[in-house]
């Protein structure tokens, strides 16, 4: 039984979809929940409501996590209200879907800042705050098939992937004899708003028990919180810069 009573838990994004079952996972398991958003302000305090009603502390923190001033003074309320941060799970992307030629340098910057600078300016940030945690402190990144597939409309948001999980592991090579644990979790496709947008969703949907060896029983929210569960607990403590794909074996097969 995982119990992370007493811990504190950043969840980036933590108003939708991954990230709300993420907060939910880790405050069932015991986390207090920082829940971080940067535009759905209602949706996140719902989330808060339910988290507060398992009689967890849960604070909601609007903050653009591609801003290293808003990491900066999120942490610097962390640090206030509860002292030390034991978890990060870096969840919080952004990135629009379009074909290579027409990337523009505008998105290029917006989804790199938001999906990988991000990660950086929140373990710069709440390094300080993660030398404090009780046990070793957990960093989780939420990746996608992008990093190393090809898919179409999705090179903007797949290099960034790719960006992020080697970003993850140098982190992890730095900071693993700082008590702190860096890994990856590398998700198929979930049902969310982000992926309502992909121009070729109906298709991508009608594919999913195909390309899983799951039938139809399809990847959720929930499953990809359960493999962030593991990473922020101290079961997984020596897994340290990995990356742990939960896709229902899509991947596995051509
Ligand atoms: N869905 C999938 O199939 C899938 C598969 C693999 C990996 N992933 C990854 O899983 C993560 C979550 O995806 P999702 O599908 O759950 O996305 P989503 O439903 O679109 O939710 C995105 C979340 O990120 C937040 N966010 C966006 N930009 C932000 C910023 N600059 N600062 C702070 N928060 C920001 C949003 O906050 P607001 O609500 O306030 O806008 C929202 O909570 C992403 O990293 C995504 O790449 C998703």
């Amino acid at each position: 039984m995982i119990d992370l009573t007493g811990k504190t838990a950043l969840v980036t994004g933590g108003s939708r979809g991954i990230g709300k079952a993420c907060a939910l996972r880790l405050a069932e398991a015991g986390a207090d929940i920082v829940l971080n958003y940067v535009t759905s302000s209602a949706a996140a305090e719902e989330v808060a409501e339910v988290i507060q009603a398992m009689g967890r502390d849960v604070a909601v923190v609007k903050a653009d996590v591609s801003e290293k001033d808003d990491c900066e003074s999120m942490m610097q309320f962390i640090g206030e209200k509860f002292g030390k941060l034991d978890i990060l799970v870096s969840n919080a992307a952004t990135g629009g879907f379009r074909p290579m030629l027409a990337i523009t340098q505008k998105n290029f910057e917006m989804t790199m800042k938001t999906n990988v600078m991000a990660l950086i300016h929140l373990v710069q940030s709440g390094f300080r705050l993660m030398q404090k945690a009780s046990g070793r402190a957990k960093v989780v990144a939420i990746s996608s098939h992008g990093s190393h597939m090809a898919l179409p409309m999705y090179g903007a948001v797949g290099g960034s992937k790719a960006a992020l999980e080697s970003f993850t592991r140098h982190f992890a090579l730095e900071l693993g004899d700082k008590n702190i644990n860096l890994n990856i979790v590398k998700a198929g496709l979930v049902d969310t708003d982000s992926t309502r947008r992909i121009p070729y969703a109906d298709q991508l949907f009608a594919a999913r028990a195909s390309r899983s060896m799951m039938g139809d029983r399809y990847l959720t929210a929930e499953d990809v919180a359960n493999c962030v569960l593991f990473l922020s607990s101290p079961l997984s403590d020596l897994v340290q810069g990995e990356t742990l794909t939960v896709d229902g074996g899509a991947a596995v097969h051509a």
